[in-house]
């Protein structure tokens, strides 16, 4: 089974969604750590509960966004992941960290890419007047949720929705699709290949309408 290390900065429900899955006994991957930038992130405890290491690495205490990445990077030297999952790590990595996990760190952005990258994601969809929503799983690369694509899901934008009604909808598929990207990335079926991924794309992953 392929050793996979969270990165999270707040709630955790994604990073869950991926232990739970990860307890079936075929699942192809396993969760050995979290990792947060935040000391009283929510999922840090949650971890906790589920028996997962949780460790918390806070900007301020360090001196540069260098020292911060190298206390993470020491960390990770000794827990040898396989993949690294972002699940709401709203923090960039440096080109140096991404180029070290190459093809190994995957992400999931409340949007479908490449539409509405980055903050405030689904009050731009609802401002923008479109009426479907969705996630993706994709492979970071050097930009910002700019990565090649692994899986998305789409849901609904209805009347009345405000940038919460929405984010709760679209959770709800992130929690299916986060687990599907995964295994597929860790059976080898989809990997990153000359900044393409590649594999099982027009199969499972070739996208879920919800
Ligand atoms: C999720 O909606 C995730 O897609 C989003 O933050 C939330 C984290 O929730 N990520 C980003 O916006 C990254 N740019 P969680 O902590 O409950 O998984």
């Amino acid at each position: 089974r392929k050793k996979v290390v969270v990165f999270i900065s707040g709630g955790g429900s994604n990073m869950v969604a991926l232990a739970k899955a990860a307890a079936a006994p075929d699942f192809p991957a396993e969760i050995i750590a979290v990792i947060s930038d935040k000391a009283n992130a929510g999922g840090l405890d949650k971890a906790r509960a589920l028996g997962i290491a949780a460790f918390s690495f806070v900007r301020k205490d360090f001196a540069s966004k260098e020292a911060h990445e190298a206390a993470i990077t020491a960390e990770l030297d000794r827990l040898q992941p396989d993949i690294i999952c972002l699940a709401g790590y709203m923090r960039l990595l440096s080109a140096a960290f991404i180029q070290r996990y190459e093809g190994r760190i995957l992400n999931i952005h409340p949007s479908l890419l490449p539409l509405f990258p980055g903050l405030h994601t689904h009050q731009r969809s609802i401002d923008a007047g479109m009426r479907i929503a969705g996630c993706t799983v994709h492979f970071v690369t050097e930009g910002m949720d700019d990565g090649p694509i692994i899986a998305q899901a789409a849901v609904p934008i209805v009347p009345g929705d405000t940038a919460e009604t929405l984010a709760a909808r679209v959770l709800t598929v992130e929690h299916r699709t986060y687990p599907m990207a995964l295994r597929l990335v860790a059976e080898g079926k989809v990997r990153m290949e000359a900044g393409r991924a590649v594999g099982d794309v027009t199969g499972e992953a070739s996208g879920t309408l919800i």
